[in-house]
């Protein structure tokens, strides 16, 4: 396993540009099943997540190919299963069983398993293709759901937000007979980006963005080529970062609204923070208050950047109060964090982290994608050489995270 050797102190300064967003990446990859013709997606993110879902798609008979940030994928689907070995590894290769089930009346999809930030089971997927028509039962570890005479559409009312189970029903739903109305739908940026995509591979989905997305089924899908929507994620987890070391550090080809919940925390914070069309620029001095957050589905405060919010917290003047509303176990970092001298108490879903003036360079281990770049920003903020262990994990969601940040003044090395 690689470890990850970070020498923090030193000040970030200079222009990041931002990767296509993993989140929307995969599910968009998944909607090529759906059609015999190319799908070509530009900026696409090169990541273990989606070289993986690139893979499950070989395996399903895809033809896929790169040539720089553009992937394409063509050519029929050959087989119908996702095997363990490939969804065990990403819990986002669920996200084939829609568009499988639409265009080929079957799916089968391995169960994938216990995973690092709770249980997250996938019985919403499953509702949803039911309530679509399909026959679903789970046998030898795997979810077999068939529908040989193809899905009906109907109201589909999700009892909390899914963002997964907002995808696969809508890909699903593009191929049903008749109209489609999901409720309580994601809001994601993601979700509109792959509504956008298979608008232009001949669906007609409106109302993505809202909590209520209308889909009226088709009887085939076209291919497209489609530009993947930036990574708030990754931008996120970098204005974090120079708002903890300081310096001036520029966000290029990302809307800055698309990470404003996290930005108004910032400022609220006390970070100075600029914005223009497609890029935003932090401008930190490593000192900032504490401010409480809570995450929420979009346009909330997202899950996916708690961990780096909580690293920055731990900097902040004051103490401050973190309530994860979306999943029951997503505190890993913790234990990690205050292994580099933070104060943090959880309680249940809330962690109240009082603010210390220094972070101390501690030998630590990456636990899961999130958690693992919190520990990246809060070992970049010591004076130290901390050493992170595990980090396969930064693979799955950062692309060129060495460079990038190596690029702005961070010292970082990757150790084998
Ligand atoms: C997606 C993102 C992930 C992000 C999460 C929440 C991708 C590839 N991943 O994950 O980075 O952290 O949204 O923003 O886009 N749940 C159920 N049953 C289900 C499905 C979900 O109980 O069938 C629960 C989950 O355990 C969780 C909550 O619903 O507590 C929200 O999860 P969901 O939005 O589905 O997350 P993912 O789509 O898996």
């Amino acid at each position: 396993m690689d470890s990850l050797s970070i020498t923090g102190g030193t000040r970030l300064d200079g222009t990041i540009r931002i990767s296509g967003a993993k989140n929307a990446a995969l599910p968009l990859q998944a909607s090529c099943l759906m059609t015999d013709r190319p799908v070509q997606l530009d900026n696409m993110p090169a990541l273990a997540d989606t070289r993986l879902m690139a893979d499950l798609l070989e395996h399903l008979g895809k033809q896929t190919s790169q040539n720089g940030d553009s992937w394409q994928m063509s050519g029929k689907v050959g087989r119908l299963d996702a095997p363990y070995e490939l969804v065990s590894q990403m819990r986002a290769s669920i996200l084939v069983m829609g568009p499988l089930l639409a265009s080929h009346g079957e799916a089968q999809v391995s169960l994938p398993g216990g995973c690092a930030i709770g249980t997250r089971p996938v019985d919403l997927h499953i509702r949803a293709m039911q309530q679509l028509g399909a026959q679903v039962e789970l046998a030898d570890g795997y979810v077999k759901a068939r529908a040989p005479k193809g899905l009906k559409g109907c109201e589909i009312t999700f009892p909390f937000v899914s963002v997964g189970a907002t995808e696969n029903a809508m890909m699903a739903a593009c191929l049903a007979e008749g109209t489609t109305r999901l409720v309580n739908a994601a809001r994601e940026p993601e979700i509109v980006d792959l509504a956008t995509c298979l608008n232009q591979m001949g669906a007609r989905i409106s109302g993505a963005g809202g909590d209520v997305i209308t889909i009226e089924g088709v009887t085939s899908m076209s291919g497209c080529r489609h530009q993947v929507v930036a990574d708030r994620v990754e931008a996120g987890s970098y204005a974090i970062g120079a708002a903890m070391c300081g310096g001036t550090v520029r966000l290029s080809h990302i809307d800055p609204d698309l990470i404003a919940s996290l930005t108004d925390k910032m400022v609220e914070a006390g970070v100075n923070i600029t914005t223009d069309t497609d890029s935003l620029t932090i401008d930190g001095d490593g000192r900032f208050q504490a401010v409480d957050v809570q995450t929420l589905p979009y346009p909330g405060f997202p899950t996916d950047l708690q961990a780096q919010f909580m690293a920055m917290m731990c900097l902040a003047e004051g103490r401050s109060t973190i309530y994860e509303t979306i999943f029951e176990n997503r505190y890993m970092h913790v234990p990690e964090l205050v292994r580099m001298g933070a104060d943090i108490v959880v309680d249940g879903r809330r962690a109240v982290v009082t603010g210390k003036k220094a972070l101390l360079a501690a030998p630590v281990m990456a636990t899961d994608l999130r958690a693992s770049v919190s520990l990246v920003l809060a070992a970049m903020a010591t004076s130290g050489t901390t050493i992170i262990g595990n980090i396969y994990h930064l693979d799955r969601g950062y692309a060129d995270l060495e460079k990038k940040l190596g690029d702005c003044g961070a010292r970082m090395e990757r150790i084998n």
